[in-house]
């Protein structure tokens, strides 16, 4: 039996003040300084209960086999929203910080990490924040594949997968969500299939939004039928300003990230979250 552990994560928008913020990260001054950025009480609850706890259950579930990263964008904050850094970060610190924030990735299990590009809002353009930080990664774990492209085809052990950092909207409404990703994962199949010829993933791997999606398409395509899933992860990151106004005033928010069985090639489903929902709203009684 052939059996891998697949950890999807992505959004930890390192540099944002309430980014995944690594207690190890060293820092240096423009005055050469060495200095360790203080974590706020969201960073602390991103770090521990959304990021390092689950990572290390889930290095308890996967025991001998190994375990496969995908790293699905926006990794770090980048330069647009500059309102809303961790003091003044710059290029380097957000580099070093996405650097400091996969260190609890390598373990003797780890098999590889794969990163997607994420939005150039928040990576310099270009992909530059990160394929920084996946050179500085690569550099202290050299035998360790990490590979980045902005949109990826990957064969896991047999699985499909296909990463990017865009996907569908996640739903303006409760009893609308998923409708829009069923909608771009059928389409997703057939492009496969009937534009450039390959079979459909069985994983569609997506982000951006911040928000947790997991959907299941059935499609007859040339006269078999595929089962492909559309999971979105959410954030390890807060609501600033930014967020506030693009969620709409959003009363909750989930973080987390998600890992997925993968047994002879063929992905055991519903996956495993690793998630937590708060409700952001002030609770006030008077008197
Ligand atoms: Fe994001
Ligand atoms: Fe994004």
């Amino acid at each position: 039996m052939d059996r891998v552990i697949l950890v999807l994560s992505a959004d930890h928008h390192a540099g944002h003040a309430l980014g995944l913020l690594s207690p190890y990260t060293l820092l240096t001054s423009p005055t050469d300084e060495p200095y360790k950025p203080n974590l706020c009480a969201t960073q602390q609850y991103l770090w521990e209960d959304c990021w390092t706890s689950p990572l290390e259950e889930i290095r308890r579930w996967a025991g001998r086999s190994p375990i496969h990263i995908l790293l699905g964008g926006d990794l770090g904050q980048g330069n647009k929203h500059k309102d809303e850094w961790v003091r003044q970060t710059t290029f380097a610190d957000q580099a070093k910080i996405i650097q400091a924030n996969l260190e609890p990735l390598f373990t003797r299990r780890l098999e590889a990490i794969e990163i997607a590009i994420g939005t150039g809002a928040h990576n310099f353009g270009k992909g530059g924040l990160e394929v920084t930080a996946r050179d500085l990664v690569a550099q202290a774990h050299p035998k360790v594949h990490i590979d980045i492209s902005y949109h990826s085809r990957s064969n896991i052990h047999g699985c499909l997968v296909d990463m990017a950092h865009h996907g569908p909207w996640p739903g303006s409404r409760q009893w609308l969500e998923g409708n829009a990703a069923r909608y771009y994962l059928r389409d997703a199949m057939m492009r496969d299939h009937n534009v450039l010829g390959k079979e459909p993933s069985k994983i569609y791997f997506r982000a951006h939004y911040h928000y947790k999606v997991c959907e299941r398409v059935g499609q007859m395509l040339g006269g078999k039928i595929y089962e492909s899933w559309l999971i979105e992860v959410p954030s390890l990151c807060g609501l600033g300003d930014y967020a506030h106004r693009a969620t709409r005033s959003a009363p909750f928010i989930i973080n987390g990230i998600c890992a997925i069985e993968v047994i002879d090639g063929e992905p055991r489903f519903p996956p495993r979250w690793f998630t937590k929902t708060m409700d952001i709203r002030s609770e006030r009684s008077y008197p």
